[in-house]
């Protein structure tokens, strides 16, 4: 090989090994499911091999950790506080003519997907200000229970179908349809209004509601008329988790604030919070709210969203709340109900009871992305587990089908049954589940889950169920007695669907 070849490659192979330099601003936009655009803004520092920088995100700026260029590619760690606890979050790349194609992660029912940035400025990234140090709370005081939720809460809730289109008009529409439709007459009652109903705070303080809620005392007075009650949202952080004003060192003020409005549930979720609390403290910040509404002198349902952080069930009721979220958001697939249901409940039986349940999330019943078959599974399960039952779809417009779900009166009084015994899985079989709980009448809720994805015969013993003697069987889809059986009860069930039956 001649000497000049051997510069050439050189040359060539130089940027490939040690990396390109890919200093400056890189943006890239994609849509979120609901059609909302998103922009990706990555600030980046190449030396060498060693890659430094940020990326930001609605939350602020997180700086990257583990940055590595290698060739082509690149990779690096950004460590964000979720819910209470700090993830790491891995993060690779390849340059290519066109930009940097990332691949950004992905969540349980949705896979991972892949991001082109492109370079906007060959500006290297501004030093990122010394992280603030985090507020530490002293341990938490218990709050006296409020009384309220003696069986899960029952109505709908904004989010799953809305997101930031709920206004006004929306909630009295849904008001409106409940009491129409039958949902009210079969326990649905809380109205509740989630995140971006927030405004500014007035000179006082005291927050204010924004364009889509021009007067939310006479949409509570509204929804009162109806004989319905009002929620709303909340966060203990200085932003909601949809960057609207939150509750931070206002909590009591919000509080008297909310009762004179009439509000008589509250979901409190912590969003931003991390970034001002340690993580440590969050018993003690759900214990100054709990206490500032039981100050508040109404009754108010607290219900603590924390995605099952710290522990919740541990100290969630002694916070003052009635029910607390176990999970992340659930969406509506198969995939996450099934994740969430299924299998993130199982332990947890032991902190629900009577005034403070478990909750696995919000109903997506009638939203679309499951069929009636599946939305049964989930009404079925949610009952079974004592859960809240919060429809989370439009109540204007609802098929007969999706409707007759939710107005299962023999579902809905397994769910709100009076002995308030969150319900375990008793046996399993791969895809093949049997599921129980006892009732306040001594007899059992049982539910024989298919998972899989072939139909299969599900069988429920006796001895699993810890009963002695015959059993009458009633079958609370069908709505139809099934005689009694003895050693145990089978059933054909078809794939992702359930036989419930109550067992006397
Ligand atoms: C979080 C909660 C959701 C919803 C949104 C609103 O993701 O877990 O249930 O309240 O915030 O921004």
């Amino acid at each position: 090989m001649k000497c000049s070849q051997v510069s050439v490659i050189g040359v060539l192979l130089i940027p490939i090994l040690h990396g390109a330099d890919l200093t400056g601003r890189w943006l890239g936009s994609t849509q979120t499911p609901d059609g909302q655009k998103r922009e990706t803004v990555i600030a980046l520092k190449t030396e060498g091999d060693r890659l430094s920088g940020y990326m930001s995100s609605p939350q602020g700026d997180t700086a990257i950790s583990e940055g590595k260029v290698n060739g082509d590619e690149i990779s690096f760690v950004i460590v964000r506080e979720m819910g209470g606890q700090e993830r790491k979050i891995q993060y690779t790349g390849k340059l290519s003519a066109d930009g940097l194609l990332m691949k950004m992660p992905g969540f349980v029912d949705r896979p991972g997907r892949d991001l082109l940035v492109r370079r906007v400025s060959t500006d290297p990234p501004k030093p990122l200000p010394p992280p603030v140090a985090k507020i530490a709370l002293p341990a938490m005081q218990d709050v006296k229970p409020n009384g309220l939720a003696r069986t899960p809460p029952m109505g709908w809730n904004s989010w799953n179908k809305f997101r930031n289109k709920v206004s006004d008009q929306v909630v009295r529409e849904i008001a409106d349809a409940m009491v129409k439709n039958g949902m009210k007459a079969a326990g649905y009652v809380y109205v509740n209004i989630d995140d971006t109903w927030e405004g500014s705070r007035d000179a006082q303080g005291a927050i204010r509601s924004n364009e889509k809620f021009p007067d939310m005392k006479a949409l509570a007075d509204y929804v009162h008329g109806k004989g319905l009650k009002l929620g709303i949202y909340s966060s203990p952080g200085p932003k909601t988790c949809a960057q609207f004003e939150g509750s931070f060192q206002h909590e009591e003020q919000d509080a008297r604030t909310f009762a004179a409005w009439g509000i008589d549930y509250l979901k409190y979720d912590w969003c931003s919070a991390g970034r001002v609390y340690q993580s440590s403290s969050m018993p003690a910040v759900y214990a100054k709210m709990g206490q500032a509404l039981l100050d508040s002198g109404r009754p108010i349902v607290y219900s603590l969203c924390q995605y099952g952080a710290q522990n919740v069930g541990e100290w969630g009721a002694r916070a003052g709340g009635n029910l607390w979220r176990t999970t992340g958001d659930i969406r509506d697939t198969w995939r996450s109900m099934d994740d969430l249901g299924f299998e993130k409940q199982i332990g947890l039986e032991k902190y629900a009871g009577p005034e403070h349940w478990n909750d696995p999330d919000m109903l997506e019943i009638g939203n679309g992305g499951m069929s009636e078959t599946e939305y049964r599974t989930h009404m079925s399960l949610w009952s079974l587990l004592a859960a809240p039952l919060l429809a989370g779809n439009d109540l204007r417009d609802v098929s007969p089908g999706i409707l007759e779900i939710l107005l299962n009166k023999e579902v809905i009084a397994v769910d709100q049954d009076k002995l308030g015994k969150q319900g375990v899985r008793i046996s399993k079989n791969g895809d093949l589940e049997v599921w129980a709980r006892p009732l306040a009448d001594g007899s059992h809720a049982v539910c024989l889950f298919n998972r899989g994805d072939a139909s299969a015969k599900v069988t429920a013993r006796r001895s699993d169920l810890g009963v002695k003697g015959s059993c009458k069987v009633r079958d609370l889809w069908a709505h139809a007695d099934r005689g009694k059986f003895s050693d145990e009860y089978a059933a054909e069930v078809p794939s992702h669907a359930v036989v419930m039956v109550t067992v006397h």
